[in-house]
């Protein structure tokens, strides 16, 4: 995921921004999809307190990001989709610094 972000970067930079633009929200969203999975299924496996916000939250957030891919679909890679697709990312990444924290803290405390 680290590497698809810093590609779409790296292609901003170098001005290929919009031809990245769509291939790394794609990726994100199929990336999203398998990680929530696949995190959803540990904590259920190890009785997670907070398993029922963290859940709302994947929900929600995999709708929001599906409707980027959607608008970067529809309207192409403008200035704007790009920064509402950073936005996102940035959430994600907000997420996985507290959030996922404390789940791998729960599973490192309970195995
Ligand atoms: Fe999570």
């Amino acid at each position: 995921m680290f590497d698809a972000i810093n590609n779409l970067l790296d292609a901003c930079a170098s001005g290929r921004g919009r031809d990245s633009m769509h291939k790394t929200a794609q990726f994100l969203a199929d990336y999203v999809a398998k990680h929530f999975g696949d995190e959803e299924a540990l904590q259920k496996q190890y009785h997670y307190p907070h398993y029922d916000a963290h859940h709302t939250f994947h929900v929600n957030y995999k709708k929001q990001l599906r409707e980027a891919v959607d608008v970067i679909e529809r309207s192409g890679a403008t200035m704007e989709n790009l920064q509402s697709l950073t936005q996102q990312v940035n959430v994600l990444l907000n997420h996985i610094r507290r959030e996922d924290k404390r789940v791998a803290a729960h599973v490192r405390k309970n195995s």
